[in-house]
């Protein structure tokens, strides 16, 4: 199969996961209802020049309420899995059960949401942390304290029991690198943090959470497939130099070694740690125990894939010393983003061959283009649409060589929050018009149910 062609669904194995993606704060909306209590994002939207639009996600698209029309459009788009978050302030509004009673309404909401998936045959995906952070806990520290951990297991804990007989498959944390390094390094998500050593400790404890969340989730949800989700970057060097190699390897240990290596089992990567302490004395504390728990062992490796990277050394440059290179001559999505498919299967086939996961589940991909509505009610996003028949079929060049890549999830359903972008940036395979709360599916949309209907 050339990568011109539009893919086939017979093309891919028949219990292969076909899935739609989303998380909690980006569409569920009723920020305020049924006792929900703030997070870290709804206090972020409130800060003047944080969000790029002025935005919040206190309605978004409000799937809190349209969520039974949301499904049934993924069932008619013949999905068999649908991945969403759990808002952690909508259960346990102060954070910690010990300051505040568990919100009994956030509860009942999850109940429905997965019985509604369940009645329509969709399997449900969920993710316990997709960064939306009780305030409560950030005013204690948040990822920066310890206790967070201690917190997340509590709330894993209420979550599980409650859920963990009709919900299989877990994920305990959505891309580590953008809630610590973006939230707590780059300033540019919540918290707004601008320590790189502040970063590091926070991916620390995000990772151990996720390690001593993973026998609490198997005792509550019986049979249940566990994982995490990162977000991973294929990278290549500017040139041969030894100096540009020397900054791929650099960019690599942060950007993807940093976590991978520990939840293999290796501990962290030694040149990044190295680096980390000689930049400021940003490598984390990390206490005995710590990285057998990390390396627990998981069900599926979760991967995000949006973009390749490219870089070259920076003597000038920031703490780890690796500049990115804009590709001059490359297709982008509206972001910006570099489109590369063959980046994909590369990615895919690196992490087979150094790490070699049982499985690996692609949980996000997807691109943002300006969308219009036309009068008649199309969105021709004939580049959306053509991204996702390429990043399937490089899905499929992978599978070929062997990777045991075993799902794929469209990011995202809807058009939603897109974090400090706001409303700018629309991802969705169906349009959402915000006024009124319509959806409407794209050509992408109405092409990904073909494919899957055929
Ligand atoms: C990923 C996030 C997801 C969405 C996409 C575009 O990094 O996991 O929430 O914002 O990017």
């Amino acid at each position: 199969m050339s990568s011109n062609t539009a893919p086939k669904r017979q093309d891919f194995p028949a219990d292969f996961r076909w899935g739609v993606s989303t998380s909690s704060f980006q569409i569920e909306g009723a920020g305020r209802e049924d006792g929900k209590g703030e997070s870290i994002w709804d206090r972020f939207c409130s800060e003047p020049g944080r969000i790029r639009d002025g935005s919040n996600a206190l309605v978004a698209c409000d799937h809190y309420h349209l969520f039974p029309q949301d499904l049934d459009m993924a069932k008619a788009l013949g999905v068999n899995a649908y991945r969403f978050s759990i808002a952690w302030p909508r259960i346990l509004p102060n954070g910690t059960a010990g300051r505040g009673a568990v919100n009994e309404a956030g509860l009942a909401f999850y109940d429905r949401l997965v019985d509604g998936m369940l009645e329509r045959g969709l399997d449900p995906w969920a993710t316990l942390y997709h960064w939306d952070l009780p305030q409560p806990l950030q005013e204690q520290g948040g990822w920066l304290s310890r206790d967070t951990v201690g917190a997340f297991l509590e709330y894993t804990d209420i979550v599980t029991r409650r859920l963990g007989d009709r919900v299989k498959h877990w994920i305990t944390h959505n891309e580590p690198w953008c809630s610590c390094m973006m939230g707590y390094w780059e300033g540019v998500h919540a918290p707004g943090g601008k320590s790189l050593a502040d970063a590091m400790q926070a991916c620390h404890h995000v990772l151990l959470s996720h390690g001593q969340a993973i026998p609490l989730i198997r005792k509550n949800s019986a049979g249940a497939q566990v994982g995490i989700t990162l977000s991973l970057h294929p990278i290549t060097a500017a040139s041969d130099s030894a100096e540009d190699a020397a900054a791929l390897k650099r960019h690599d240990g942060l950007r993807n070694r940093w976590f991978l290596d520990p939840l293999f089992g290796r501990g962290y990567p030694e040149d990044t740690l190295a680096l980390l302490a000689s930049s400021g004395n940003a490598a984390p504390k990390v206490e005995a125990g710590d990285l057998a728990a990390i390396a627990t062992a998981t069900d599926f490796l979760g991967v995000n894939y949006y973009f390749p990277e490219m870089v070259k050394a920076d003597p000038a440059g920031g703490p780890m010393r690796a500049s990115l290179v804009e590709r001059e001559g490359v297709e982008r999505t509206g972001f910006g983003w570099e489109i590369s498919p063959q980046g994909l299967v590369d990615l895919l086939t690196r992490i087979q061959r150094d790490y070699n996961p049982a499985v690996i589940q692609l949980t996000e991909n997807g691109s943002t283009f300006e969308d219009v509505l036309t009068p008649d009610g199309h969105v021709h996003d004939a580049e959306r649409l053509s991204y996702l028949q390429r990043h399937l079929s490089a899905v499929k060049q992978a599978l070929d060589a062997g990777v045991p890549v075993k799902g794929y999830f469209a990011w995202s359903l809807l058009d939603n929050f897109e974090w400090a972008e706001g409303y700018l940036r629309r991802f969705g395979i169906a349009y959402v018009d915000y006024a009124t709360q319509q959806r409407t599916l794209k050509d992408s949309g109405l092409w990904y149910g073909q494919f899957l209907n055929e």
